[in-house]
């Protein structure tokens, strides 16, 4: 087999000479190889992309559409991807005043990942920088203080992962020596333009993954940067292009597929195979959004012949991207009414039928719209 990249040799802890790989900046593979996978993916991405421009209420987009849920469903599944437990709906009870989870430290890190796309996706960031943003805000909580430590910053030992062709069993990502010119290379690769852009990005994330700039958390990073990239650079109007969900299910194949790019030179199938991953992902969000406007419109329904003054018409946009809450929660987030008139126009969507209370009566009511939670709760076993 063709070998593809380098190896740079790195004094590892106690004065071993370990070979670190470093990728080259990948050539665009033939558009023959990967165009099918190309098209789809476009179509889909595209699709999802320009619902979510005109997913509005009364001529104006629905805040937190993308953040709340969708973000938050990728880095469910994102994080899922590599062993964290939290689910859709443990994130959301995470997130209401009641701030609490059966792994609260594994929800924490997963809405870390959630927030750090939330502060990046409307920004002109440089890819590199992000990078650090991202690591920061996903390391810097967590309570073991050697690993808080490194949050926000380029690792300083050689990081590896068990790989049976390589010499003794491991594989060596780019020596911390190399990554600062690494990513350089990979920085400039990234914003530059030529051939599709869903194609560099994601010839893009197999360097990233190659370089392992960071400790730990480089599989979130690298999946975060895709979308948050894509709209940076236009592709897209909205970062939408996710892959955790694709990659969540496959893990297998995406590690494969990273790994043979190496071993082959020959980028087209891990193309196709990522472009695969953000067809899929934007195929089941598309169906999400629709169904999220089907609930939205009956809502609206429901309400409509309340005074046009209720606090309940503000509250059923803000419901729809908030699906679990306290009556503290929906005070601070619209910003208007008092906790009596709050709690009275929450009575109201209950009585409804809308939302319904999550817990036992108590001073601290968790109320949840469980339409809505299951087209993303995918443990509910609801989307398919
Ligand atoms: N053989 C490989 N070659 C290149 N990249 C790989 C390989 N195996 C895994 N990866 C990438 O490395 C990521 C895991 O790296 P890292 O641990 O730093 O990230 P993470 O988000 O914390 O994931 P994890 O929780 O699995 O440790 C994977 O998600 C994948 O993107
Ligand atoms: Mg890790």
């Amino acid at each position: 087999m063709m070998g593809f990249g380098f190896h740079e040799a790195d004094e590892g802890g106690g004065g071993r000479l370990l070979s670190c790989y470093r990728p080259p900046v990948p050539p665009l593979p033939s558009l023959d190889d990967v165009w099918p996978a190309v098209e789809h993916a476009t179509a889909a991405v595209g699709a999802f992309d320009r619902a979510l421009s005109g997913f509005r209420i009364s001529g104006r987009p629905v805040p937190g559409t993308i953040g709340r849920l969708f973000a938050r469903l990728d880095a469910v599944h994102s994080s899922g991807a590599e062993g964290a437990t939290t689910t859709f709906t443990d994130l959301l009870e995470y997130e209401t005043s009641l701030n609490r989870a059966p792994d609260p430290q594994d929800a924490g890190q997963v809405a870390a990942c959630a927030d750090a796309f939330e502060a990046l996706q409307g920004k002109a960031f440089a890819p590199k920088a992000a990078i650090l943003e991202i690591h920061r805000r996903l390391f810097e909580r967590v309570p073991d203080p050697h690993v808080s430590a490194t949050a926000g910053h380029w690792k300083r030992y050689a990081n590896c992962t068990a790989d049976y062709d390589s010499p003794n069993g491991m594989f060596f990502y780019t020596r911390p020596g190399s990554v600062d010119a690494a990513l350089d290379d990979w920085e400039r690769f990234t914003l530059d333009t030529g051939g599709p852009e869903l194609v560099r990005q994601a010839l893009s994330h197999w360097m990233f993954e190659h370089i392992h700039p960071v400790d730990d958390g480089n599989g979130r990073v690298g999946r975060l940067l895709v979308p948050l990239v894509l709209k940076r650079k236009s592709a897209t109007d909205n970062a939408c292009c996710f892959l955790g969900e694709a990659v969540h299910s496959n893990k297998d194949l995406y590690v494969d597929g990273l790994k043979r790019g190496r071993l082959t030179g020959d980028l087209a199938h891990w193309t196709r195979l990522l472009l695969s991953f953000a067809a899929q992902t934007a195929e089941r969000n598309l169906m999400r959004l629709e169904r999220l406007g089907e609930i939205l419109g009956r809502w609206q329904a429901a309400t409509a012949g309340l005074r046009s003054h209720s606090l309940v018409h503000r509250l059923v946009p803000w419901v729809l991207t908030r699906p679990a809450f306290t009556v503290r929660d929906a005070l601070a987030g619209i910003g208007a009414g008092t906790f009596a008139s709050m709690n009275t126009a929450i009575g109201r969507l209950a009585a409804l039928g809308l939302i319904e209370p999550a817990n036992a009566a108590g001073r601290e009511r968790l109320f949840a719209a469980p339409e809505v939670i299951a087209l993303f709760d995918s443990a509910r076993n609801t989307v398919r």
